[in-house]
């Protein structure tokens, strides 16, 4: 079982690019048919996944319904994005549109606790929070970043300010941890002789990364913990992000969250130069980390270990060609960077 040090997070969801949007909306107020597509979604999820999602799928199945007659919402359809259970479009019998989310018991605290702690600033709004059945209803927001950037520098520039803005939550909302980096080792541990098969090369690098990060790891602010560009969507003409992980880490680590994905941009740029992959993710680790301030060696370290680790995760969830995806792109950037 891979240990969770500080490293709790769902997986990204699968796919380095833009995202295909959400399922068609079914009849409003009718709800069963948006219900029965999300257990379907959390089944197919399920089935594909080496890790074990039934419990959560199990508990999805037996509060769902009762928490929509409870709160009086109507369902209107699934959400995708993610890859836990799919959060849902409802609405309240007010007309107010939301979100509902739900976990099973304990897994949606913590981000809570930052959700409540930031209270709007840099995040979604909870709009209703009901721990023991682990439920949760958010301000329903607009489109992903994932839509609308066209590249990473498009990202960074939404998500530099934005995540300036999430990490003034309180350092008290934060969840404590031995170390992001230690959590990142243990996954490499777990996970890398299981699912890196001849990637020893990558897995070297990120392990000599992620030992380097852990000596010199600073307890700065309540990361957000996985900002990537699914979890960053239109509130008006600004952004909110949703999701987070919330511990108490550094601004470089979700910098390098930032900097992780962009596997298409990075296949393209090393197609028209060798080498240009490598080239690019340096460019723009340099210019996200001057932009917030952070040594940009650490953003690029943080960021290739997360490349390697989300890699192997995906593939622990079954997205076995995105997983690919992700160490090709790490063995590219492994191999420009050189021995040693
Ligand atoms: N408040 C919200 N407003 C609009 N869409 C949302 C909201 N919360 C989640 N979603 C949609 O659901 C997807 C998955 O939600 P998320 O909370 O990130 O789940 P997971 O924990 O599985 O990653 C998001 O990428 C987004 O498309
Ligand atoms: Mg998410």
């Amino acid at each position: 079982m891979v240990s969770n040090l500080c490293s709790t997070r769902n997986p990204p969801p699968p796919g380095c690019g833009p995202k295909v949007g959400v399922r068609p909306a079914t009849v409003l107020g009718v709800g069963q048919d948006a219900i029965d597509d999300a257990l379907a979604e959390a089944e197919r999820r399920r089935a594909i996944s080496d890790l074990d999602l039934s419990s959560s799928v199990r508990h999805f199945r037996e509060v769902v319904q009762a928490v929509c007659r409870d709160w009086s919402l109507s369902t209107e359809r699934w959400l995708d994005g993610g890859a836990g259970t799919p959060p849902l479009a409802v609405r309240r019998d007010d007309g107010t549109a939301a979100v509902l989310k739900i976990g099973e018991p304990g897994d949606l605290d913590q981000a809570v606790r930052v959700l409540h702690a930031a209270d709007g600033h840099g995040y979604a709004r909870v709009l209703a929070w009901e721990a023991d059945r682990g439920a949760l209803l958010l301000e329903r927001l607009g489109d992903s970043l994932r839509m609308e950037a066209r590249s990473l520098p498009d990202e960074g520039r939404v998500l530099v300010p934005l995540l300036q803005d999430a990490w003034t939550v309180p350092l008290t909302s934060g969840r404590r941890c031995e170390g992001k980096a230690r959590g990142l080792l243990s996954i490499l541990g777990d996970l890398g002789p299981r699912y890196g098969e001849a990637r020893e090369g990558v897995l070297g690098l990120a392990r000599e990364y992620a030992e380097w990060l852990a000596a010199s790891e600073q307890a700065e602010v309540v990361c957000h913990g996985d900002p990537h560009a699914a979890n960053v969507l239109r509130r008006g003409a600004g952004w909110a992000l949703i999701d987070p992980d919330g511990f108490v880490g550094e601004r470089a680590y979700d910098l390098g969250v930032v900097i992780r994905d962009a596997c298409r941009e990075l296949e393209e740029a090393e197609r028209a130069t060798p080498g240009g992959a490598h080239a690019l993710l340096r460019e723009e680790s340099l210019r996200i980390a001057a932009s917030a301030g952070v040594d940009p060696e650490r953003v690029w370290r943080w960021g290739f270990v997360e490349r390697v680790t989300t890699g192997l995760y995906l593939r622990w969830f079954g997205y076995v060609e995105e997983s690919a995806t992700f160490l090709d792109t790490a063995t590219l950037l492994a191999r420009a960077a050189g021995p040693g």
